[in-house]
């Protein structure tokens, strides 16, 4: 298995340029099964991404891969097969938005349950609540969703219990198919999803959101061509930001849109880090005397779960003790006990990390056991005195384009072995 090894503290500068959203391009791809003929630009080339190709050529998609220039053509040319095995679902769980657009449109589907993963349970008990409400018959069955609406599905209004990102989106998507009008409240409203809903209108679905309410006219489905760029990824930015903010001599991030970073600007700023911004790119210096922190991840635009784990290295390297709490997942402090043994001084209590600093963090061969922690890992490697390696970097190339090259870029010492 593939390793990285970084030497630590050696100074960042350069530019980064930030790939397209792995986020918005998943729901968007499973969108796809209700469009015909799609073209898709400024696609990240990670493997959650393939790995959703693979499920849906395995339903019946043409797929087409334009690898250096970031496209991806998507051909629906009618001969559907309704099902998401396990094979193709448990590596990736997002496989399960394929279920709303399945069943809307071919008025059945069988999809795996998808597995748990590293940082919870991770159910689709919201999912299933709302395409029951727009008319489903859903049985679970030997681990699959058998779901079908002989008659199509009818809109409704339907009320989330919780926030959830993947359930908003399997609810959009199956309304986009139902008889008359949908209201969704209490929903998600990531950009990642406001991105998918741009797509949509381009597909003649009339979709409308106000604060968490998304109003969705059902529509039948149009064969007119679309083209669509994915909008940038927010999670690889603020990563990167933190990376700056712990080691850069000058960090310029670019290929963003900063209204979609507000609340990861403010905070860094908050603390004292020294952050200039225009609309499209962040220039950011490692900054001494931080002042600490004291952040709960909340759903957007609250700050992300997706970068607690990256913020909790800085935290490391502040003075006193900040503390984060994790609101979201009920599992997600995985990379605490690798942090530790590199130096940090970290307590869990009720959901809550509390971090005291600063302190050195020294090199040392750790684990990665998912998506962010890995590349939380990757942010401690590079203030660490000597060398860090972090195994089971597959976590990391799941959902980060090119991270070894764009570090190096920078002048980073992290090589692939
Ligand atoms: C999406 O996951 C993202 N994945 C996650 O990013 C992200 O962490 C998460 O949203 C929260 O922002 C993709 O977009 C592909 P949720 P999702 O449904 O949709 C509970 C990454 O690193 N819940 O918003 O699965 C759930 O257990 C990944 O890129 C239910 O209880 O997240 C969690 O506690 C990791 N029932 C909370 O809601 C349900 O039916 C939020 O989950 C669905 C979710």
């Amino acid at each position: 298995m593939q390793k990285l090894l970084i030497k630590g503290k050696k100074e960042l500068s350069g530019t980064i340029s930030i790939s397209g959203s792995k986020n918005a391009t998943l729901p968007i791809l499973a969108a796809s099964i209700l469009a015909t003929k799609v073209k898709l630009n400024n696609i990240p080339m990670v493997k959650d991404i393939f790995t959703m190709l693979e499920l849906l050529k395995f339903i019946g998609i043409k797929v087409k891969v334009q690898k250096s220039n970031k496209i991806i053509e998507l051909k629906n040319t009618g001969t559907i097969n309704t099902l998401a095995p396990y094979k193709l679902v448990k590596t990736m769980r997002a496989g399960v938005l394929v279920l709303g657009p399945l069943l809307t449109k071919y008025k059945k589907a069988k999809v795996s349950l998808p597995g748990g993963c590293a940082i919870g349970t991770r159910p689709v008990d919201l999912h299933l609540f709302a395409l029951k409400k727009l008319g489903a018959n859903i049985k679970i069955k030997d681990g699959y969703i058998i779901a079908e609406a002989q008659k199509g599905l009818n809109g409704a209004n339907i009320k989330f219990s919780s926030i959830s990102v993947g359930a908003t989106e399997n609810a959009i998507l199956a309304a986009c198919g139902a008889k008359g009008r949908t209201v969704l409240n209490n929903c998600a409203v990531e950009p990642e999803i406001l991105d998918l809903i741009s797509y949509l209108k381009k597909l003649n679905f009339k979709i409308k959101v106000s604060d968490r309410k998304i109003t969705i006219i059902g529509n039948k489905f149009v064969s007119k061509k679309i083209n669509h760029k994915v909008i940038f990824d927010r999670i690889e930015a603020g990563t990167y930001l933190v990376a700056g903010a712990l080691i850069g001599e000058k960090i310029i991030i670019k290929q963003i849109n900063t209204k979609f970073l507000k609340y990861e600007v403010r905070v860094l700023k908050k603390a004292g880090v020294k952050i200039y911004k225009t609309k499209n790119s962040i220039t950011i210096f490692k900054s001494k005397n931080l002042k600490n922190l004291n952040i709960s991840t909340k759903p957007f635009p609250g700050f992300p779960t997706d970068l607690q784990a990256q913020l909790m290295v800085l935290m490391t390297q502040i003075k006193g003790i900040s503390k984060i709490k994790e609101n979201i997942f009920e599992n997600r402090f995985m990379h605490v006990p690798e942090l530790k043994r590199m130096g940090a001084k970290i307590k869990i209590k009720n959901k809550t990390a509390y971090i005291s600093g600063p302190t050195n963090l020294t090199g040392a061969e750790v684990m990665a056991t998912d998506l962010r922690a890995s590349v939380c890992l990757v942010l401690a490697g590079l203030i660490a005195n000597n060398r860090t390696i972090i195994n089971r970097i597959y976590h990391l190339d799941r959902g980060y384009e090119n991270l070894e090259n764009k570090l190096k870029k920078c002048k980073a010492q992290i090589y692939r072995i």
